[in-house]
């Protein structure tokens, strides 16, 4: 049973469907968000998971980063999940935790890494999108993907309606990825994945 963190900033659908699934495998200890009223909070709570905010502002990245670490430690987490938390982390925050660190992308990454993902998907009139689950590694959302679910684009889609047909996969995508992290099914190897 691994005892796993949740970084959040905003509303926490994926934290919602991270909390439901909860099995043998992991049980969510902590949820630390860095803005005050994000949505997320009040699930965490409502399902008696201890919460904590770490507000961001007048910080620099490695002081934010610290407290992050700290409040961490303290807690026991041994995985961390970033479920739409929208800071980037240090480099050396991120190789702290490299391999119990994870995050959701709302695209099939390699492609569309950082931001406006479903702006630049119809822009580019792609036929698919979908989800990536990967390893947090210090450049932004390059780490090694450990799960992902192709999406269709459909005609006529806007950044909403695509945002929202993904969105509906991640709840089901994150919490079989992290099963599969939180068992020992996969894990981060040499610079790569490894499913044992
Ligand atoms: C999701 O689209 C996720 O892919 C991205 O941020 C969004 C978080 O949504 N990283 P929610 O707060 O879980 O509802």
């Amino acid at each position: 049973m691994k005892r796993v963190a949740i970084l959040i900033s905003g509303r926490g659908t994926n934290l919602g469907a991270l909390i439901a699934a909860q099995d043998a495998s992991y049980k969510i200890i902590l949820v630390i968000s860095n803005v005050e009223d994000a949505g997320g909070l009040q699930k965490a709570r409502a399902a008696g998971i201890a919460t904590e905010v770490v507000p961001h502002g007048g910080k620099s990245r490695e002081a934010f980063d610290a407290e992050l670490d700290a409040a961490l430690r303290a807690a026991g987490a041994e995985l961390v999940v970033l479920a739409g938390f929208m800071r980037i982390l240090s480099d050396g925050f991120a190789r702290a935790w490299e391999g119990s660190l994870i995050n959701i992308h709302p695209s099939l990454l390699p492609a569309y890494r950082g931001t406006k993902v479903h702006e630049r998907v119809i822009a580019a009139r792609e036929a698919e999108s979908g989800a990536s689950v990967h390893f947090v590694v210090p450049e932004l959302d390059a780490g090694p993907v450990i799960a992902q679910v192709r999406v269709p684009v459909e005609p006529g889609d806007t950044p909403q309606s695509l945002a929202a047909r993904i969105l509906a996969v991640e709840h089901k995508l994150y919490p079989d990825a992290l099963k599969l992290l939180a068992s020992g099914k996969v894990r981060l190897g040499q610079d790569r994945t490894i499913f044992l």
